[in-house]
């Protein structure tokens, strides 16, 4: 289950854009978990994470595009936790059948949990840092 039920103000980065676009990832995922929840069907899971794995590139592009028209120190390292996030989905898509119903609330867990700390730690200092009130 869940453990987001609704957004908090730590996670606003001060750009309206961005913040739609962590709230639409919430919502994705959200969708995945009550998806799960009834029916651990890692069919279904999975496309759900498609959509996910496509809004969180639209996400990433936009994202990325921000932060390099305001200048972004260590924008490279940004990238990478990007490229290995997107990663990690898609060897999730490459298990075979029951490997993915066994791990998938692992997987959701670890992507919620990815999406929470990385909006902490990693985009809302780096929003906050460039553009000041
Ligand atoms: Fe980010
Ligand atoms: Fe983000």
């Amino acid at each position: 289950m869940s453990n987001i039920n609704q957004w908090q103000p730590e996670w606003s980065s001060g750009i309206q854009i961005i913040d739609d676009d962590h709230k639409k990832l919430f919502h994705i995922i959200k969708k995945c978990w009550d998806s799960w929840d009834n029916r651990h069907d890692s069919n279904q899971l999975s496309i759900l994470l498609d959509e996910l794995i496509d809004y969180v590139n639209t996400h990433f592009a936009r994202e990325e595009q921000h932060l390099e028209q305001l200048g972004a120190p260590k924008l490279q390292d940004h990238r990478y936790l990007h490229a290995d996030l997107k990663n990690q989905v898609v060897a999730y898509y490459n298990m075979d059948q029951a490997d993915k119903e066994a791990i998938g609330t692992d997987v959701l867990v670890f992507l919620e949990n990815w999406l929470v700390n990385h909006i902490l730690k990693v985009d809302v200092p780096s929003f906050k840092e460039l553009v000041k009130p």
